[in-house]
């Protein structure tokens, strides 16, 4: 990999031992994944916050980069924590796990990091433009910067975006260059989408049909921004897609080249077939929505569904602090509190440790959840639309 004068300086030590210790991790990268240079990048968000998922191991190495004088050049965002940073205790997390998840927040707060730790940082003010490189890591963020917003990243690992963030630079190889952001498969969607949940079993569909490719969609009419969210996000846990075009909406969509691809089509029955796999339990002992972090709009949705009733089991929606902080404002954590309900901040259902919080059944309506808690959260499953799921724990 060619580097510049001042990268080889870096690599020598000019800048600390930090600098040196992850310039030499990301060279190693690079030369590895074949790439031709470095790349600046102004945005990063890290993955391996919740002390669920990095452990002692984790939480030691974090605090020794911090000794070794770690400072992040980029606008850094961090990936959801094992809890709500303010209100763990009324979530029920363990006081030492609480102990050990904010020893690892303080890590990366000494590093310059901003303490927002959400899988949406495209809506808490992370919000990088077309075309420009960013290292980011969890893999819903990765698929919504690369599809919706198209911007450039490959699906970073913790320490690799923690590096590009302390270094400034990231390896320029993989889907930073437009070669590789071709499509390789067409899906045709041939019928109405109605849910999130709908757009969450489209996605489970797919990323189990295209594993690492790169799907171009055709016959989607009109999806939101959330809907996009829950689509990538489902597509990247089924599968591992980290890029997909959406025709006449997402900006690269008129660019690539889709000549000669082979197609599947996706009806209803497909999607019936995803939602009757996923859905393994019968009652839910808590509903979990906001996977990936909840819009102002979603939570608006679930304040409307539940304005003036009472709930008879839990039922969260996570989000990051930015938007619950906007939707205390709006009265609806209000609408949902006096239900019963809760805003979670900071954290998600599948990297907090609900299976400890005497939950065994969530129901949710995200296809990425519906991938992950059974195995990572011992959980069995109702996979359905929010509406529905809502009518059922309704007094
Ligand atoms: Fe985000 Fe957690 Fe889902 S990180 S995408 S809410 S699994």
């Amino acid at each position: 990999m060619e580097l510049t004068k001042k990268q080889e300086r870096m690599l020598e030590g000019e800048d600390g031992q930090a600098v040196e210790y992850f310039m030499n991790l990301l060279v190693k990268l690079g030369d590895l994944f074949g790439a031709d240079r470095m790349v600046p990048v102004r945005s990063v968000q890290v993955a391996g916050v919740s002390f669920s998922s990095i452990g002692e191991p984790g939480m030691e190495w974090l605090e020794d980069m911090v000794e070794m004088g770690a400072r992040v050049k980029s606008l850094t965002y961090l990936n959801p924590a094992g809890m709500d940073l303010e209100n763990w205790k009324e979530m029920g997390i363990p006081p030492d796990f609480a102990e050990k998840q904010l020893r690892i927040i303080d890590a990366y707060r000494n590093m310059g990091i901003v303490v927002t730790a959400t899988c949406t940082p495209y809506l808490a003010g992370n919000l990088p433009r077309f075309r420009e490189h960013i290292a980011w890591a969890e893999s819903s963020a990765v698929s919504f910067s690369n599809s919706v917003l198209g911007a450039r990243t490959n699906r970073e690992g913790g320490p690799s975006a923690l590096g590009a963030a302390v270094c400034g630079f990231t390896p320029h190889h993989g889907l930073h260059c437009w070669e590789n952001r071709q499509p390789t498969k067409i899906i045709n969607v041939e019928t109405e989408m109605e849910t999130d949940s709908d757009y969450g079993a489209l996605g489970y569909f797919v990323g189990e049909d295209v594993s690492d490719g790169i799907p171009y969609f055709k016959g989607l009419k009109n999806p939101s921004t959330d809907n996009l969210k829950s689509l990538g996000a489902a597509m990247a846990a089924s599968g591992a897609v980290a890029l997909y075009h959406v025709e006449g909406m997402t900006p690269e969509a008129d660019l690539v080249e889709t000549r000669g691809l082979e197609s599947v089509t996706v009806g209803r029955p497909e999607l019936t077939d995803i939602y009757e796999k996923k859905n393994t339990g019968e009652e839910a002992d808590i509903l979990i929505f906001g996977c990936p972090h909840a819009s102002l709009a979603e939570i608006a949705q679930l304040s409307d569904l539940v304005k003036g009733k009472t709930l008879k089991k839990p039922v969260w929606i996570c989000a990051s602090r930015m938007i619950k902080e906007a939707a205390i404002r709006m009265g609806y954590v209000d609408i949902l509190e006096k239900a019963g309900g809760k805003v979670v901040a900071d954290t998600c259902c599948v990297v907090s440790p609900i299976e400890k919080l005497g939950y065994s059944t969530t129901g949710m309506n995200s296809g990425k959840a519906a991938f992950y808690l059974p195995g990572k959260r011992k959980q069995k499953v109702l996979f359905n639309d929010m509406a529905s799921l809502v009518s059922e724990v309704i007094q």
